[in-house]
């Protein structure tokens, strides 16, 4: 009788459920809203896949080097790589004929070179270069949307990639890149050059050293109003982008440093963001202006709140229209110090992180307070990071940003010529490009968390802490 009652029990419950309307998917596209969360799709690795987590190449004596793009940016680009022992470059491309041969006669002739490999004239002479034997690195500085089938397409002929910020324009194309390179086991290597200024290399050296004790909050920007440039770049393609594209789209200047400082994939992990943003104002006045469109996605200010695995938070910010100072803010906050850069450059330190014999007889720094000028100065000159000591001269002299862009080509060729894992992996490009449609989508559903995805597929923990790779 028990067991029969039991049995009908069980067979209305059943029904019941039945019955009652699964909740529905709440589905956007390639993401879902699950309990009031973004959450984006996550493709598995295909079998015979492999990680490449620390990836180190063969040692490659001379680098032989493809230049994809020489705008405002390529140019420079290769000007810097020739003061570089141990490079060659091979091949030049640019759709404008005319860039081409001013890098082959301005730089390459002028410094006793041998001209490289003509490609221009078409959108798609770049497929030659990358198909070609005497390439190890292609070298891309074109505009974003160009970046991902160029460096795909590299990596698919063997080269390891060097690719201009942000790597990527969309989830879609940032797991392109992590799967080519795992599948290729290619080097595929943003070009933050922002990780390589001198005081966030200082700042990390110390960092690392313990001098701010427990890093809990970090703070980046790209403020900058490109009002001087929105008529330089080649067909207008960046404020196009942006036209059609709300969120953070340029947010690898000031979310780079920071994820080295706070070892992101090496022991932490971002794992959700919210984003807010104005409207546009100035950018629709100038999108009105130079294209004649009343439309304009991209919000003036744009804010992002991050949280790691462990509970640390970043803050970073996009605004390339408004009038204000240029502002790469870089600010580290730990329990026991303080970082800043823009607009002003200091530290607080306490005294016993010091070494013995630091500060003047009898001197005591303000806890509440930036060091004082000389000491921040001092400090600059002891804790200088180890990499830019040898190389700080010449970057000066060399330039780019005040040397910090050849700091960053010095140590991608130093890293290729001795088979080294490089300072950025594909994960790097990976997870700090995405914040372009991971902030759109948080915007779009009023700054509404999302999971960031794991690019590295669950091996953010492998490594632990951040460090540059020395033979
Ligand atoms: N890291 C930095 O500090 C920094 C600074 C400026 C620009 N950038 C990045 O550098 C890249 C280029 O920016 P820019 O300011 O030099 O722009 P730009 O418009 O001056 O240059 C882009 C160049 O790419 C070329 N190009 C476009 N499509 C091409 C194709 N299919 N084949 C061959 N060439 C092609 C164009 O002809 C142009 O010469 C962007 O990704 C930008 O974000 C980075």
């Amino acid at each position: 009788m028990k067991t029969r009652l039991t049995a009908i029990i069980l067979v209305a419950a059943s029904i019941l459920m039945a019955c009652t309307p699964k909740p529905k998917e709440d589905r956007h596209g390639n993401y879902v809203i699950k309990d009031n969360m973004i959450v984006f799709d996550e493709p598995q690795r295909a079998p015979g896949q492999q990680s490449v987590l620390q990836f180190a190449a063969d040692p490659i004596e001379n680098v032989r080097i493809g230049f994809i793009g020489l705008g405002m940016r390529g140019y420079d680009a290769v000007d810097r790589i020739t003061y570089i022992d141990g490079v060659t470059v091979t091949a030049l491309c640019d759709i404008v004929p005319d860039r081409v041969e001013s890098v082959q006669t301005d730089i390459l002739e002028a410094r006793g070179l041998p001209r490289a490999a003509d490609y221009s004239g078409s959108t798609e002479s770049w497929i030659g270069l990358c198909e070609r034997d005497d390439v190890d690195l292609v070298y891309i500085c074109t505009d974003w949307v160009n970046h991902v089938p160029m460096a795909v397409y590299a990596m698919q002929h063997g080269k390891h990639v060097a690719v201009e910020v942000p790597a990527a324009t969309s989830i879609e194309e940032c797991w392109q890149l992590v799967d080519v390179a795992e599948q290729t086991q290619r080097h595929c290597m943003m070009l933050e050059n922002c990780c390589y200024d001198f005081f966030e290399l200082t700042a990390l050296n110390m960092a690392q050293q313990g001098m701010f004790g427990e890093l809990i909050h970090g703070e980046g920007a790209y403020i900058h109003n490109l009002e001087p440039f929105w008529h330089e770049y080649y067909d207008n393609w960046r404020l196009k982008f942006n036209q059609n594209h709300a969120g953070d789209v340029y947010p690898t200047h000031g979310l780079g440093p920071l994820c080295q400082a706070f070892n992101i994939h090496r022991g932490d992990r971002m794992k959700t963001l919210v984003s807010m943003s104005t409207p546009s104002y100035n950018g629709k006045k100038i999108a009105k202006e130079m294209m004649n469109t009343e439309e304009f996605a991209n919000g003036d200010m744009t804010t992002t709140m991050i949280s790691t695995e462990k509970g640390k938070t970043l803050l970073i910010e996009h605004n390339v229209y408004t009038y204000r100072p240029y502002n790469r803010l870089y600010q580290l906050t730990g329990t026991e110090g303080f970082a800043n850069k823009y607009p002003i450059e200091g530290f607080t330190v306490l005294d016993e992180k010091l070494p013995a014999g630091f500060l003047a007889e009898g001197q005591h720094l303000n806890p509440h307070g930036f060091v004082p000028a000389e000491v921040r100065d001092k400090i600059m000159k002891e804790y200088l990071h180890p990499i830019a000591v040898e190389i700080e001269e010449k970057a000066k002299e060399v330039g780019g940003h005040g040397g910090m862009d050849f700091i960053m080509d010095y140590r991608l060729i130093y890293c290729l010529h001795n088979g080294l894992p490089l300072d950025q992996d594909v994960y790097d490009a990976a997870e700090w490009s995405c914040l372009g449609e991971l902030t759109a989508a948080s915007i779009a559903n009023g700054g509404m968390p999302v999971a960031m995805p794991d690019f590295t597929r669950g091996d953010w923990n492998k490594v632990q802490g951040y460090r540059h790779a020395v033979k």
